[in-house]
């Protein structure tokens, strides 16, 4: 979709696009009246107006507000071509973040860290009547410098587009459907997706529990695979222990209590976040960096060391590994620094 250099509504700048998805694109944009930065999901209007995904996910996010695992709402409306949606400009998702780690794997305190908030986020969406149904680490993004946190950054839950009602306005269960179509995301979709089953709040503590393991083992034994079927064959399968196997213990409990699960059971969230904070305390975590913040940091010293002695011909050259569209793996130079420790400490003193 092509825009005009005029802003929308007279407000809005896009600045670029950050996320394209079957429905929709999201860019970045200039919001001239808060004189910041936000995020404008927008998604054509279809003649038939079949297709209402973006209004479903306003009116779900409008009743997120108060969440603080949810991004802020500060706008919609309609012109001739589309429907938008302003809401607040987060940082990576969580995919992007993972591919940036070496192995493409979170470390065990940064899973947790996540899950633990991920866990909470689906519970929001679950008090208000909805399943996601496509709960996956693209569908997270993290917010930075929250204040007055201890931890400066929250990750929230994004994508409300296939979400569905579970509980009627009433507050009653809503009788699962037969024979419905696949929803979802093939890599991290329940069995129960596959089976094209009516889809509930287990079904997306199933995707998160398969998100968590890829965090941690860098990919899923189905990871390289695309079709639908033959995935699911896999996740027949691989059971459980398999999968987290050299994994604590928990994470088998957290699948036991899952599989226990019926359609219209309440999972217990308490108990799941309670699972990762006994590896937390037993790791001894306490209140730990994420990966990336350490990360930052690192570049942040070795930016300024490199600064320093950029007289010094005494440098090395560090790569950062990337995967392109195709798999391929290339290696980007991005800083030099020093390579004499020794050199430099005497420099110091
Ligand atoms: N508020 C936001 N702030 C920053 N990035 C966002 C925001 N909303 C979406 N994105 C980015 O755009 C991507 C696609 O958005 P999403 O809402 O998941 O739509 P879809 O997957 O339906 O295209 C996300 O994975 C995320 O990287
Ligand atoms: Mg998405």
């Amino acid at each position: 979709m092509e825009f005009s250099s005029q802003p929308l509504n007279d407000r809005w700048c896009f600045l670029k696009r950050i996320g394209k998805g079957s429905f929709g694109e999201i860019y970045s944009a200039y919001d001239m009246v808060l004189q910041e930065n936000v995020a404008i999901k927008i998604e054509p209007i279809s003649k038939d107006e079949k297709r209402l995904s973006l209004l479903l996910e306003i009116s779900i996010l409008k009743k997120l507000q108060g969440c603080p695992y949810a991004t802020q709402f500060i706008h919609c409306g309609k012109n001739l071509h589309y429907r938008f949606l302003i809401m607040e400009l987060l940082g990576k998702n969580l995919s992007q973040l993972l591919k940036e780690q070496t192995f493409h794997q979170f470390s065990l305190l940064t899973t947790i860290k996540l899950g633990i908030q991920m866990i909470s986020a689906i519970e929001y969406v679950h008090k208000i009547g909805f399943v996601h149904r496509d709960i996956k680490p693209s569908n997270f993004a993290i917010r930075k410098n929250v204040q007055n946190q201890p931890d400066k950054e929250l990750c929230c839950i994004l994508d409300f587009g296939l979400a569905k009602r579970f509980l009627e306005k009433d507050g009653k269960y809503r009788p699962p459907r037969l024979g419905v179509g696949f929803r979802g995301t093939a890599r991290y979709a329940s069995l129960s997706a596959h089976q094209k089953q009516d889809l509930s709040r287990k079904d997306d503590l199933i995707s998160l529990y398969y998100s968590l393991i890829e965090f941690l083992k860098g990919s899923l034994p189905w990871s390289h695979l695309k079709d639908r079927d033959e995935i699911m064959k896999l996740k027949i399968r691989y059971n459980n222990l398999e999968l987290c196997q050299g994994l604590p213990p928990e994470f088998t409990q957290f699948f036991l209590h899952l599989q226990s699960l019926g359609y219209s059971d309440e999972p217990n969230y308490k108990y799941l976040r309670s699972l990762l904070r006994n590896i937390s305390v037993r790791e001894g975590f306490g209140n730990g960096k994420y990966d990336w913040e350490i990360q930052e940091e690192q570049m942040m010293s070795i930016h300024t060391d490199s600064k320093e002695t950029s007289d010094s011909g005494n440098q090395i050259k560090i790569y950062k590994m990337e995967t392109d569209s195709n798999g391929q793996i290339n290696l980007k130079e991005f800083v030099t620094s020093f390579k004499n420790e020794k050199e430099r400490k005497k420099k110091e003193k």
